[in-house]
């Protein structure tokens, strides 16, 4: 049998990776993310049958897996929010072609879920975190959820056997650059990876200026002058964080340096937004309808020709082509299409 040709689009990337958004609420309003002016009381949210349900998204997987995917995300929103996640995390953990199963999540339904998840067959997770003192992660969260809550759900997940586990960390310039060092020093020596992320100009609605970006540069700089790094070579083509370990021993860091160093060059990552399109870039301001194909009846093989011809077409290199102009684009919410 000869091998399927793989699938790339027009600047020879291929689809490696599909991150799902399962929904677009979330229980935290991040101001880089959904703002409370922006997502508040009256934030109109996908209506329930909108949203694809767990066989529909777990046959667009299946396409994916066809067309080349490996590695599975589940994002939100916030995707603990969505009832009985670990169902659908069963379902994806059955098929064959999937090597990394994994979930960005806020941690702060974990504690109760770490196990279900686990046991449905979730690989590993990652952790949005942004402070380590309450003041500071309640002014990023804007709802007043607790540290300790978070690290309650960080300590379930390496119980249920989840870990390592990555800490995502957005630095915005005045509000946690202090978070830099005591997070840092908190996760060194705990086998969990910790990652800073330049704040982007994601949606439409977080206000972003470059001002508030603080360089990755800057985070590694920080780091070293009290623990000294070095850098360590990627993992696979296309990873998203620049990694560094400390020089004694004491585990990574990455950075992730969307904003100064993008990575576009190498991105295999396409996104399904919770009421089923196919967006094939973060900062896309539209994306490709597979909803109405998926409730038409469509079989597997034309579900599969359609990401192909999606794919093929694609020539997104936002981060490459940033300029003060296409801050102001009307991009499609981070919170909508998952981080
Ligand atoms: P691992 O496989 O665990 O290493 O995951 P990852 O490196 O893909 O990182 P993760 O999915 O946790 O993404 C971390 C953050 O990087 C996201 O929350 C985004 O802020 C940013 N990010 C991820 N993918 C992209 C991308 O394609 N473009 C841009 N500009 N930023 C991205
Ligand atoms: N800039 C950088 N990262 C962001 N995230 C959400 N919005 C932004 C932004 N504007 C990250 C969060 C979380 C993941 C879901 O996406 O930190 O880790
Ligand atoms: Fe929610 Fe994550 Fe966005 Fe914060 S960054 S509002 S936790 S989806
Ligand atoms: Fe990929 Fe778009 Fe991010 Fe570039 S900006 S790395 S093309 S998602």
């Amino acid at each position: 049998m000869t091998a399927p040709l793989t699938t790339l689009d027009t600047l020879g990337r291929p689809m490696r990776d599909l991150r799902i958004s399962v929904t677009d609420r979330c229980n935290f309003r991040c101001g880089y993310c959904m703002p409370k002016e922006v997502f508040g009381p009256d934030h109109a949210f996908l209506p329930r049958t909108d949203v694809l349900t767990f066989q529909e998204i777990e046959r667009v997987v299946r396409a994916a897996v066809a067309v080349g995917v490996r590695k599975v995300r589940l994002t939100g929103g916030e995707p603990l929010v969505r009832r009985n996640l670990e169902e659908l995390v069963a379902a994806l953990s059955g098929i064959e072609g999937i090597d990394d199963l994994t979930l960005t999540t806020n941690a702060s339904l974990l504690a109760g879920k770490a196990q279900a998840l686990a046991d449905a067959g979730l690989h590993r997770l990652t952790v949005s975190l942004d402070a380590l003192d309450d003041e500071t992660f309640m002014r990023m969260n804007d709802v007043g959820f607790p540290v300790a809550r978070v690290l309650d759900g960080i300590a379930a997940a390496e119980v249920a056997g989840l870990g390592p586990i990555k800490i995502n960390t957005v630095i915005r310039r005045g509000i946690n650059e202090h978070a830099i060092d005591q997070l840092a020093d908190h996760f060194r020596g705990s086998g969990h990876s910790i990652r800073f992320i330049e704040f982007m100009d994601v949606g439409h609605s977080n206000g972003w200026r470059l001002d508030d970006v603080v360089p990755a540069a800057e985070v590694v700089a920080t780091i070293n002058a009290r623990w000294p790094l070095e850098p360590v070579d990627a993992d696979y083509r296309g990873e998203v964080a620049q990694r560094y370990r400390y020089r004694d021993g004491a585990g990574e860091i990455g950075v992730i340096t969307s904003v100064t160093q993008p990575f576009c060059g190498d991105c295999t990552r396409a996104r399904l937004s919770a009421d089923g399109s196919l967006y094939t870039c973060l900062f896309a301001t539209a994306g490709h309808d597979l909803r109405d194909l998926l409730r038409s009846g469509v079989d597997e093989t034309s579900l599969t020709d359609a990401l192909r011809v999606i794919w093929t077409g694609r020539s997104d290199r936002y981060s490459e082509l940033r300029t003060l102009d296409t801050v102001d684009l009307p991009k499609v919410e981070m919170s909508f299409i998952g981080g």
